[in-house]
C-alpha cells in the first residue's frame, strides 16, 4: 500500500474517534443472529480490523484475538476501546500491510473475521487459517444491489472461494455479501 493511503486511512480512523475513546464492541456482521456459534473459548483473527470494534467483542467473548490492520490510528483507537471494555491482554493488535500477504503464521484460528476488506487474493491463506470446526466470517462490498466496481465481489464470489467449507449463511443485496461458514 502506498504510504499516501494509509495516511488517509489514519486521518479517517481519528475523524471518527478524536476524544470519544471509542465506540462499541460489535460482533462481525456475518455472525448477526447467530452469535451462539462463537465459541467462548479459543483463537481469533481479525484481518483489517479497523478501530477494533469486532476485535473488542470477541475478546469479551472470551476469545484470544489478533486483529490487524496497516493503520496505526485504527489500532490505537482498538486499544482504547479494549482498554474500556475487554478483558486486560486477550487482544495483540498488528500493524500489517496486508498487500503484502497474510501477517501471521501462528498456526490456526477458531473464528477468523474479515470485514470491509477484499483482497481476493487473500482467500486460499485465509481459508487455511481456519481451524477444523472453525468458523469464518466474511463481509465486502458486492456487486449485488450496487452498480459494480473493482473493490466489489462478483456475484457467488465468497461461496466459490471457500467451497470446502460448509456455508452456514450467505446473503447478498444492497450491495453488500455475507458469509458465515465453518471449515469441517
Ligand atoms: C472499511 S474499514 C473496515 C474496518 C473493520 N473491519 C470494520 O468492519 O469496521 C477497512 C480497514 O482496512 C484497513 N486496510 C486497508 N488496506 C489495508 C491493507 N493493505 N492492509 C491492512 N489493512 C488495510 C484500513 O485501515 C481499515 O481499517
Amino acid at each position: 500500500m502506498a504510504a499516501s493511503d494509509r495516511e488517509d486511512w489514519d486521518r479517517r480512523h481519528r475523524a471518527v474517534g478524536a476524544g470519544a475513546g471509542a465506540g462499541a464492541a460489535l460482533p462481525p456482521d456475518a455472525l448477526r443472529g447467530r452469535l451462539e456459534l462463537v465459541p467462548e473459548t479459543g483463537r481469533a483473527l481479525d484481518l483489517a480490523c479497523g478501530r477494533g470494534a469486532v476485535a473488542v467483542w470477541l475478546a469479551g467473548r472470551g476469545l484470544d484475538v489478533v486483529a490487524v490492520d496497516v493503520s496505526p490510528a485504527g489500532l490505537a483507537a482498538g486499544a482504547e476501546l479494549a482498554t474500556a471494555l475487554a478483558p486486560p491482554g486477550r487482544i495483540r493488535w498488528v500493524e500489517a500491510d496486508l498487500d503484502d500477504g497474510f501477517p501471521t503464521d501462528d498456526g490456526v484460528y477458531d473464528v477468523v473475521v474479515r470485514q470491509r476488506f477484499r483482497v481476493p487474493a487473500l482467500y486460499p491463506a485465509l481459508a487455511a487459517a481456519v481451524a477444523p470446526g472453525g468458523l469464518l466470517a466474511i463481509t465486502v462490498l458486492s456487486e449485488v444491489g450496487d452498480s459494480g466496481g473493482r473493490f466489489r465481489a462478483a456475484p457467488g464470489e465468497l461461496v466459490a472461494a471457500f467451497a470446502g467449507f460448509d456455508v452456514l449463511a450467505h446473503h447478498e443485496a444492497d450491495g453488500e455479501a455475507h458469509l458465515l461458514a465453518r471449515r469441517p
